[in-house]
């Protein structure tokens, strides 16, 4: 299949864009390198440098595929509350203009990077996607819950094949956020550099860290799928920050230090998945476990940060 992944530069979608040339479907990436990096667009993707609010290019590039892998947002949810109008524009905004090039160009299939967060606070654990959607406590959240939306809109009126994927809690290499606002990288960066990590809720919040490697495989399969539908993509683990913390101190050897920042209005306390739709449905299981993943993340930044211990 020909597949175009829009945010294909940055960190998730150079690993979709890598395991869908291994499953050897031909892959360009199209991203306007705000955020991503053209050296994590692998070899073998055809790369086109350009953003999506310009509708006319985004047709363009589009011409000759059959599907889309919708990735290209911004997601630094603190930004999102001093930025909403950035946020509504970028998410939203450009996600309906790639919605309109992909109708002019003849390409009626996308599978678009939703997320956990549309769940609002959880009533029930684990979360299924027939779970109602919450109340969002941030404009990220919110574009994420009008995206799917509008997928809805363009499978109604226009017949679009729409996947959503709920992504959970998503590590790994190459992880971009500057400053880096996810718990992982946090936690191992700070490690390696000998510094205190910065640790909310004394580490108590329950997550489900899922390896971004599993995570990009989970968009094989939907390729396949016509309709509307969603899967939830987790473990179907939650782990405690304050496990991670100390699964990376054991994999160091090293003591962790704390710097206990109190509480953060807007948190979720716990969150995890069933995937069981995606189990039973698409035969998508992810393989690599926590211990497992964290050792890849250490020897990345070790790597990165130019630490050899
Ligand atoms: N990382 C997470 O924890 C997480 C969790 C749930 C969902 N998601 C979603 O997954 C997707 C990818 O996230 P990521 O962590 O890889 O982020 P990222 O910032 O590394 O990648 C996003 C990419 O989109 C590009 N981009 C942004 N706006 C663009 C535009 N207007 N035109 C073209 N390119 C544009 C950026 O340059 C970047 O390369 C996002 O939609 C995000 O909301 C991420």
């Amino acid at each position: 299949m020909r597949v175009l992944v829009t945010g294909g530069a940055g960190f998730i979608g150079s690993h979709i864009s890598r395991v869908l040339l291994e499953a050897n479907h031909e892959v360009t990436v199209l991203d306007n390198l705000s955020r991503g990096r053209q050296d994590l667009v692998p070899d073998g993707a055809a790369f086109v440098e350009a953003d999506l609010a310009d509708e006319g290019a985004t047709e363009q590039a589009l011409r000759g595929h059959d599907a889309v892998i919708h990735l290209a947002s911004f997601l630094e949810v603190a930004v999102s509350v001093e930025k909403p109008v950035l946020f509504a524009e970028n998410n939203i905004v450009n996600s309906v203009k790639l919605l309109e090039a992909m109708r002019r160009a003849d390409v009626g299939k996308i599978v678009f990077s939703s997320s956990a967060t549309v769940y609002g606070v959880p009533k029930r654990l684990p979360l299924r996607e027939g779970d109602e959607l919450g109340m969002q406590a941030n404009p990220y959240g919110a574009t994420k819950v009008a995206v799917e939306t509008f997928l809805g809109v363009y499978h109604t009126l226009y017949d679009f094949d729409c996947l959503v994927l709920r992504y959970f809690n998503p590590y790994g290499p190459n992880e971009l956020c500057e400053p880096e606002t996810h718990a992982v990288p946090n936690i191992v960066r700070a490690m390696l550099e000998k510094r205190s990590i910065p640790v909310y809720w004394k580490g108590q919040q329950l997550r489900d860290y899922i390896y971004v490697e599993d995570l990009a495989r989970a968009h094989i399969a939907p390729l396949d799928q016509s309709g509307y539908h969603v899967y939830n993509v987790g473990t179907e683990v939650g782990t405690k920050v304050i496990d991670v913390i100390e699964t990376v101190a054991t994999i160091l050897k090293q003591e962790p230090q704390i710097d206990d920042l109190g509480e953060r209005p807007g948190d979720v306390d716990a969150s995890y998945a069933s995937s069981e739709k995606l189990r039973t449905e698409l035969g998508w299981e992810a393989q690599v476990d926590l211990e497992e993943g964290l050792r890849r993340t250490i020897e990345h930044y070790r790597e990165r940060l130019g630490i050899s211990n």
